[in-house]
C-alpha cells in the first residue's frame, strides 16, 4: 500500500519536471531604472531563448494593482514614461514582465521596487562661460526631465561648483549650496585660464547628479559686446556701400566710361600717322601673338540686335572691340 503511494508520488513529480521544463523560460535581469525621470524596465531574452519571443510588460505603484504597460512586444526594454500613463515624481512603482511564444507564457519576473524622486539618476547639467577682466560668469541650465522639471521636483536643489587654474586641478576649490543658475566667480586672476565642473545636489535623491562636463575659458578677454558692436559697425558700413553702388550705378558707370565723344581735333590729332621713330619701331616689328576670344553683346529689349559681335556694336567707348589695337 505505502509502496503504490510512494511510486505514485514520484510518478507525479516527474510528470511536473517534465512541464516545468518544457514551459517557457522567463526573462533574466530584470532591473528597473530612471534617468532624468523616466521609468524603464530593462531585462535579458531567457537562457537559449527561442527566436520569435514577444514580451509583455505590467507596472504597479505602492496603492494599486498591476497595470499592463508594454504588450506583446521584441524589444528588451520598455519605457513606462512613453506611454500615456500617469508616473508621478513621487511614485514608488515596480514593474514586473514574462516571455511569449504563441500560446506559451512564461512565469511573471518581478523588478524591484523604484523611488522615482530618490533613485532617478539626475543627469548632467549645461555650463556655460562668461569671462570679463577678473571674473568669469558661470551659467547653468538642469537637465531636462522626463515627467515635471528639476526644480519643481527638488526645491532644495543646489549647484556645487568646482573651479580651477587650468592643469591645477588638484588645487580646485568649491562653492556649495548655490541656488540662483548664475554665479560670478569674482577675484581670478587675470590673463588665466580656469575650469568649471558643476554638480547637482538635491535633498531627498541619494545619489549628486552626473557631473557636467569641464568647460574652461580665460579671464580679461575683450567681452563678447565689444567684438558684436564691432561686427555691428562693419556690417552696417557694408550695406551702406552696397546701397550706394546699386542706387547711383547710373551715375557711376558714366563717371567711368563717359558717353561724350572727344572734341574733334584730339581726334583728328589721335588718328593721325604718327611720325615718332619709337612708333614705326613698334609698327614694323612683328606684332605679338594676341589670344582673345571672341565676346557677343545681347542688346536689352531689342531681338534684331541679338547675337550682333562686337566690332559691329556703337561708338561707346566700352565697346571699342580691343582686339582692334593690334591690328592698326
Ligand atoms: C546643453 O546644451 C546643448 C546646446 O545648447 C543642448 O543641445 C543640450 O540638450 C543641452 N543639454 C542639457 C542637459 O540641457
Ligand atoms: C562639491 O564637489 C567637490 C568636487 O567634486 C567635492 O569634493 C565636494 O565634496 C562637493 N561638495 C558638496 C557639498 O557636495
Amino acid at each position: 500500500q505505502h509502496e503504490t503511494v510512494f511510486r505514485r508520488m514520484i510518478q507525479l513529480i516527474k510528470d511536473v519536471c517534465k512541464l516545468v521544463s518544457r514551459a517557457l523560460q522567463p526573462p533574466r535581469n530584470v532591473r528597473i531604472t530612471s534617468h532624468n525621470m523616466d521609468l524603464v524596465l530593462r531585462w535579458d531574452p531567457p537562457e537559449g531563448a527561442a527566436s520569435g519571443l514577444f514580451y509583455t510588460t505590467e507596472y504597479n505603484t505602492s496603492v494599486s494593482v498591476y497595470k499592463v504597460g508594454c504588450l506583446h512586444i521584441t524589444a528588451l526594454s520598455c519605457d513606462f514614461t512613453s506611454l500615456n500613463h500617469h508616473i508621478t515624481v513621487y511614485g514608488q512603482y515596480t514593474a514586473r514582465v514574462r516571455a511569449e511564444l504563441g500560446e506559451e507564457k512564461s512565469a511573471w519576473v518581478e523588478s524591484t521596487q523604484i523611488t522615482m524622486d530618490r533613485d532617478t539618476m539626475i543627469g548632467q547639467p549645461n555650463v556655460s562661460l562668461i569671462s570679463s577682466k577678473s571674473n568669469i560668469e558661470v551659467s547653468i541650465e538642469d537637465p531636462e526631465f522626463r515627467i515635471s522639471e528639476l526644480r519643481h521636483a527638488y526645491n532644495y536643489a543646489t549647484y556645487n561648483i568646482t573651479y580651477w587654474k587650468e592643469g591645477q586641478e588638484e588645487k580646485a576649490e568649491s562653492i556649495s549650496n548655490i541656488q540662483q543658475n548664475r554665479v560670478i566667480l569674482d577675484k581670478l586672476e587675470p590673463w588665466t585660464r580656469y575650469c568649471v565642473r558643476v554638480q547637482i545636489n538635491t535633498q531627498r535623491n541619494l545619489n549628486p547628479s552626473e557631473p557636467s562636463s569641464v568647460t574652461c575659458e580665460s579671464t580679461d578677454k575683450e567681452s563678447p559686446w565689444v567684438a558684436a558692436v564691432v561686427t555691428f559697425v562693419v556690417m552696417a558700413m557694408l550695406v551702406t556701400l552696397a546701397v550706394v553702388a546699386v542706387v547711383h550705378r547710373k551715375k557711376m558707370s558714366h563717371f567711368l566710361c563717359p558717353k561724350d565723344s572727344l572734341p574733334q581735333h584730339f581726334k583728328k590729332h589721335l588718328l593721325e600717322h604718327p611720325s615718332s621713330s619709337i612708333y614705326l619701331a613698334m609698327r614694323d616689328s612683328h606684332p605679338p601673338e594676341e589670344v582673345y576670344d571672341q565676346v557677343s553683346v545681347i542688346a536689352e529689349g531689342n531681338p534684331m540686335e541679338e547675337e550682333r559681335p562686337l566690332e559691329a556694336a556703337g561708338t561707346n567707348c566700352s565697346s571699342q572691340p580691343e582686339t582692334t589695337v593690334g591690328q592698326i
